[in-house]
């Protein structure tokens, strides 16, 4: 019997390879665009240039889809559609285990690596992501100071200021509750909402009231679960990136002027939900 060939597939015959007058893989997504978007500053170059570039950007894309997950799980609670918003929050954690999982690349390049294409990168830093800002002002942490950052770019500074005046997904969520009969404190219902959410007393006894007897409140149970895990997961983000500069750049400040390490510190005491946290302590006397 003949040993099959392991070592060649012969293509079908319906397999499609004239691209000349129909769309390709390509041309569907751009590719032309996509792949010659990378554009290396350092002189000479330098190798690992492309690989802090490709970091960015890939981390740039999930964001684009992270807003645009967030943006709907926020419009679907508006409209008391729970089921499918949490389904879009599951593909939101997805993304967040991806761009942190990712770190892991990004560390393999050392600081002496790092110190050769820095004079290159100038004032830019990813403290500038508008996207990043986009998705820190759906989940609530909302902050004025970081709209005019981007007022060389008007098209994305108008985004934020947009974002900035409308309710959160944690903001839309507990309308959500009062509409559909929990006793969410008033002010939380009708705010300005171009102001942080601050942690209320009310709340946390109304969600004291949900953890107490979870088979009662199996849904908004489970999207406070859900809510949970989405600020897990920022948060290990938040020091993933931290973890990596420090040991790419010890306590230097950042190229977008910074102290660095200490400036990004404080973030991991910033939270976008605070009575999901506080409850804990309540739960069991
Ligand atoms: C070795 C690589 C990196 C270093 C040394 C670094 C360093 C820093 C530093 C020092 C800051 C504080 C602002 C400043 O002074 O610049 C910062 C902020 C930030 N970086 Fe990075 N970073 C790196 C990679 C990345 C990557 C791959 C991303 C992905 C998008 C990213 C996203 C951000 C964001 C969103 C902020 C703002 C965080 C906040 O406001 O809390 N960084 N980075």
């Amino acid at each position: 019997m003949a040993v099959p060939d392991s070592t060649r597939r012969d293509l079908e015959a319906g397999i499609e390879t004239d691209f000349r007058r129909q769309m390709s893989y390509g041309d569907y997504l751009c590719l032309d665009q996509l792949l010659s978007a990378q554009r290396p500053q350092s002189d000479p170059p330098q190798h690992d240039e492309l690989l802090f570039i490709v970091q960015h950007q890939t981390s740039e894309l999930w964001l684009k889809l992270m807003v645009h997950e967030l943006r709907s799980a926020r419009a679907l609670l508006a409209a008391d559609d729970l089921a499918p918003a949490l389904k879009r929050l599951a593909r939101v954690k997805h993304i967040q285990h991806t761009l942190t999982d990712q770190w892991s690349v990004l560390a393999t390049m050392t600081p002496s690596e790092y110190a050769e294409i820095r004079p290159f990168l100038a004032t830019s830093s990813g403290f500038q992501s508008a996207q990043y800002r986009e998705v820190e002002f759906l989940l609530g942490n909302k902050d004025a100071d970081m709209v005019p950052v981007h007022a060389h770019d008007p098209a994305a500074r108008d985004v934020l200021a947009r974002l900035l005046g409308e309710p959160s997904l944690y903001d839309e969520f507990l309308r959500h509750l009062a509409r559909t009969g929990y006793a969410v404190p008033a002010d939380l219902v009708e705010r300005d909402w171009s102001v942080k959410h601050r942690a209320h007393d009310g709340l946390v006894d109304l969600f004291a009231t949900v953890y107490a007897a979870p088979e009662e409140h199996w849904g908004v149970y489970e999207t406070c679960e859900e809510l949970v895990d989405l600020e897990d997961n920022f948060q290990e983000w938040r020091f993933r990136h931290l973890q990596v500069v420090q040991r790419t750049i010890g306590h230097k400040s950042g190229t977008g002027g910074s102290s660095g390490v200490a400036f990004l510190r404080r973030a991991l005491d910033l939270t976008f939900f605070p009575e999901l946290y506080e409850v804990r302590t309540r739960i069991g006397g």
